[in-house]
């Protein structure tokens, strides 16, 4: 069954609150929380005390995605803050194996991101310390950006790695319904989508939309 995380960014960041109750309500399962520093990426979001009132709010895990420099300076605060899933990007990790350990010993389960022009063989050795490959079909920092085709190919890439391990593999970058069967057919197993929900006159038909798109496999 495919995941489906609506990513806040798209959302009326004075309304966080409602925008959570709308696609719990409609079943989604993760709450993507994108948290930019305007160095690694040309943006600037939130960053722990928003993850700590989302904590309060949300009763679907928080699926914390860091475009941030020196993410390893941060992991502690992030998973204190309420960070269930804490995804870090390997090009912004020189010492990502450290990084991803320091992650599971805070009590969060890790994720490494890759950007477009990332090839997955950088995951080779760290296979077994990793419990989420985020694929990024957009270049990180902006939501609202047209999703990159090279990115199926990367997406059946990164399963033939993972192999049998229990990994998910998240896809992240508009995301739109017509994607969606290519993508778990490639082996997507969470579709992350900000602009496709949020930018919706109605978050939750748009989870639910999303969601049935992705139960009609194709071969990607
Ligand atoms: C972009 C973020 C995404 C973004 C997705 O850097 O990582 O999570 O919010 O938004 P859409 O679905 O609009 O591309
Ligand atoms: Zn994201």
């Amino acid at each position: 069954m495919i995941k489906i995380a609506p990513s806040i960014l798209s959302a009326d960041f004075a309304a966080l609150g409602d925008a959570i109750a709308r696609v719990e309500a409609a079943g989604a399962d993760l709450l993507h929380v994108d948290v930019m520093d305007g160095h690694f990426v040309p943006n600037l979001t939130i960053g722990p005390p928003v993850i700590e009132s989302l904590r309060k709010r949300a009763r679907l895990p928080l699926d914390v995605h860091l475009m941030i420099e020196e993410p390893e300076r941060w992991v502690e605060t992030y998973v204190r803050a309420g960070a269930d899933l804490l995804t870090v990007h390997a090009e912004a990790c020189p010492h990502l194996q450290r990084c991803l350990s320091q992650i599971r010993e805070a009590g969060a389960r890790a994720g490494v991101a890759l950007s477009p022009g990332t090839p997955p063989g950088i995951l080779d050795y760290v296979l077994d310390d990793l419990d989420l490959v985020l694929v990024m079909s957009v270049n990180p920092g902006f939501g609202g950006q047209a999703f990159i085709p090279s990115s199926y190919a990367k997406i059946r890439q990164v399963r033939t790695l993972t192999g049998r391990r229990a990994v998910e593999l998240s896809v992240d970058g508009g995301v739109k319904p017509e994607h969606a069967a290519r993508l778990a057919g490639a082996g997507a197993s969470v579709l992350v989508a900000g602009s496709a929900i949020f930018g919706a006159a109605d978050p939750g038909q748009a989870v639910r939309e999303l969601r049935s798109a992705a139960e009609v496999v194709k071969l990607a």
